[in-house]
């Protein structure tokens, strides 16, 4: 009987048990109620262990208490090959082959916030499929100067715009249960001397032009990680800056996530537990090569920190905090209870691909409607350079992709024309780079020639005189001193002697198309001697579709650029203030980089130096032309509470469908502190038949009309008279509206 009883009640036991979820694994409690569960019940070890990595891209979950490993992976326009665990070098998996999308300045230059939603939700598919909890990505550091290496990884030159678009593609990746990790906050716009650049720039600059578009991700896109800088600001690393990361990001934004360094941008034991890094990645780029028993355990947020916890030199209260917010994201990644599984390689994602790049690509000049290729009047296509059969997705740094496959522009257009009877020939014109390799991932082309530039030249021009229409596809690269990262451009020309064969290209009076493959803008002294120009971008795996769509006509190019095309340097605010890239200090390796020309970046410097860009910022053609109509607003007098609304009518009076972006600048008629002449403020991108006319609406509110005042340390929307300009480039103002805001 008492064995009965005995057994009895250990069924009982179990059956209570089994039923008892802890509540941390419990999805329907609150997430913060699973924190609250979860914490006590790790160890000193456990917590030391999940802020600080244990590989190359991974830091470890608590495997005794069933939490996963948490895996993150670049970014940001595709999900990067595996590397080993402790190298960069890639590990030779055979199934981690993605789609790569158009890097983010093509992104920003489709103007369409839907589409970066779908591409956040598409990579996020990617990143799931391949087992990422975190994307390191996506960049929105401010094109400050041309030179700068990463900026095709980013989204131009705007706040406005970049915080428009990042924000949709933080919701979209994070809707597949990745975590998004906005790079690299903050003040990270060059890449030369990025470990030891010291930036010195006002606060009102700072809040204006370099922080809003990481406030939007953090606030609107309610990002899950933050991505610290490796250069300075106030002298001490962005990783564990306590202005940057204590007062603005996590107290006066109220950002909950996780702050993560750079890799190897932590340097400090003491100031990484007080001044808000949480998790650590990178620290030595070698793994254990370094020597120690454990490179992980020597990072500066493991056995330092734990030695002076023990040692009651920092109590548990920063550490606390820092597992909290890792919790966090696990509870909201690896430990969420229903996670999209994803998938890779989808017909849908190349689908997204191409309608990113098509959307993106930049008509820039199209003198005599040299495109589209009139396929009824074009016998024989020549196409010269060497952009037009090179993978581009392969290196450029962390960026870097290994692609299931990439169209090549010449091949593409091949496979449109010669079907229609069009020869398209080929003359290579230029030897570039022609490695294409990046940490054990080659792209197998050999691209090897080695006839004399001189050669090449006169082919290119021979066969020019026998052609209709010449394309030719150059620009930059993603080879050291291009676009690409750890390094900026040296100067603002382009490489391997390109301008000279333009301009020989363009004296036989052939019919001329330039695409130019950049994430940057470049010089073009050729540019009034060509008919046509394209911005190509980095357009990823669907690059040569997307341009053989264009130059086609099969889309109709509806980009806009997100940055100022400068006709030289010196037409910079930052070159022409002169502070870049700083100065190195006689005691240390610290170069001071001042930003003189303030908030004056980009269009903002254009309309106050009177330069003339040879393109504007939101410039962009189209093979339709559109009217603006006449506008209407919501108010002529406003409070700052209020919003006002813009309307203009838009009409398509050219005879193929296509889209227009209207934007709206605002210039504050009078101000007591100085300001831009003109800030973008909202704008909207619109698809008209021919012959259709719709009503686009633009709605502002307080923050539109708003400074940010140094003195007061916040935002300030002054009274007074306001311009609303209606345009549809930062050059093309079509209407100006008059109003007033009172009682701010
Ligand atoms: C880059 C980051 C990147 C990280 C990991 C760093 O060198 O600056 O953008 O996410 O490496 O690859």
């Amino acid at each position: 009987m008492k064995r009965f009883f005995l057994t009895l009640f250990s069924v009982v036991a179990l059956l209570a048990n089994a039923g008892t979820m802890p509540v941390y694994l419990d999805c329907s409690k609150p997430i913060e109620q699973r924190i609250d569960d979860l914490l006590p019940r790790l160890t000193l070890d456990e917590k030391i262990a999940i802020i600080h990595a244990q590989s190359k891209f991974s830091s470890p979950g608590i495997a005794r208490l069933g939490i996963p490993t948490f895996w993150t992976d670049d970014g940001p326009h595709g999900v990067r090959p595996d590397v080993l665990w402790d190298e960069w070098e890639q590990a030779g998996a055979t199934n981690d082959s993605c789609v790569a999308f158009p890097a983010l300045t093509c992104l920003a230059a489709t103007w369409n916030p839907d589409i970066a939603r779908r591409y956040g939700i598409a990579l996020g598919e990617e990143a799931r499929y391949r087992g990422k909890d975190m994307i390191l990505g996506p960049g929105v550091n401010i094109l400050r100067t041309p030179l700068g290496g990463r900026n095709f990884e980013y989204m131009g030159e705007d706040p406005y715009l970049a915080s428009a678009m990042v924000v949709p593609y933080v919701q979209g990746l994070q809707s597949q249960g990745v975590a998004a990790c906005v790079k690299h906050y903050a003040l990270n716009n060059n890449e030369l001397f990025r470990h030891n650049t010291n930036v010195i720039v006002d606060e009102r600059t700072l809040h204006e032009i370099y922080l809003p578009a990481f406030k939007a991700a953090v606030q609107q896109g309610h990002a899950w990680g933050i991505m610290g800088a490796y250069n300075l600001y106030k002298n001490i690393h962005n990783c564990h800056n306590p202005y940057l990361l204590n007062d603005v990001l996590k107290r006066d934004w109220g950002f909950d996530g996780v702050v993560v360094s750079d890799w190897g941008g932590a340097h400090d034991t003491e100031q990484a537990i007080k001044y808000g890094l949480d998790m650590e990645f990178g620290t030595w780029t070698n793994g254990l090569t370094e020597g120690a028993r454990n490179a992980y355990d020597n990072y500066y947020l493991a056995l330092p920190y734990k030695r002076l916890i023990e040692q009651g030199k920092f109590s548990t209260k920063e550490l606390d905090d820092k597992v909290r917010r890792v919790l966090r994201l696990f509870m909201r990644t690896t430990l969420q209870d229903y996670r999209p599984r994803g998938s890779m390689c989808s017909a849908e994602h190349y689908a997204t691909a191409r309608a990113t790049a098509c959307e993106g690509i930049v008509l820039l000049q199209n003198r005599n409607a040299t495109l589209p290729i009139d396929v009824n009047a074009t016998r024989r296509v020549l196409v010269v350079g060497e952009n037009a059969i090179k993978m581009m997705t392969v290196g450029g740094g962390s960026s870097s992709l290994k692609v299931q496959r990439e169209s090549l522009p010449l091949e593409a257009l091949r496979s449109r024309l010669q079907p229609l009877g069009i020869e398209v020939d080929y003359a290579r014109g230029y030897v570039g780079d022609t490695t294409g390799a990046y940490n054990g991932v080659t792209t197998g082309q050999d691209l090897v020639d080695r006839r004399p530039a001189q050669e090449l030249v006169r082919e290119a021009v021979e066969k020019a005189r026998q052609a209709d229409i010449v394309i030719y596809y150059g620009g930059l690269n993603k080879s050291q001193h291009q676009d690409a990262e750890e390094f900026d451009r040296e100067d603002y020309g382009l490489p391997y002697n390109q301008d000279d064969l333009i301009s020989a290209l363009a004296a036989t009076g052939c019919r001329l198309v330039v695409v130019n493959i950049s994430g940057n803008p470049v010089a073009m002294p050729w540019r009034d001697a060509v008919g046509a120009i394209v911005q190509g971008w980095m357009l990823g795996s669907e690059a040569g579709e997307a341009l053989a769509d264009v130059l086609t006509g099969a889309a109709n190019p509806s980009g806009k650029l997100p940055f100022t095309w400068p006709e030289k340097l010196g037409d910079v605010g930052a070159h022409a203030m002169g502070d870049y890239p700083g100065t190195k200090r006689a005691d240390s390796d610290i170069w001071d980089e001042e930003y003189c020309e303030r908030f004056y970046v980009g269009y903002r410097w254009v309309d106050k130096a009177k330069t003339r860009p040879a393109f504007a910022f939101g410039h962009g053609l189209s093979y339709t032309s559109f009217k603006l109509g006449k506008p209407a607003m919501s108010a002529t007098a406003v409070t700052a509470a209020d919003s006002i609304t813009f309307t203009v009518p838009v009409t398509n009076v050219g005879s193929r469908a296509g889209a227009e972006v209207v934007q709206l600048y605002i210039h504050d008629v009078k101000s007591s502190f100085e300001r831009p002449y003109k800030e973008l403020k909202g704008f909207a991108k619109i698809y008209l038949e021919p012959g259709q006319t719709r009503n686009v609406a633009i709605t502002i509110g307080r923050d539109a009309l708003s400074y940010y005042d140094d003195n007061q340390h916040r935002w300030v929307a002054e009274a007074g008279k306001f311009e609303a300009l209606l345009g549809t480039a930062s050059d093309k103002i079509a209407h100006r509206l008059t109003f007033t805001l009172t009682n701010p």
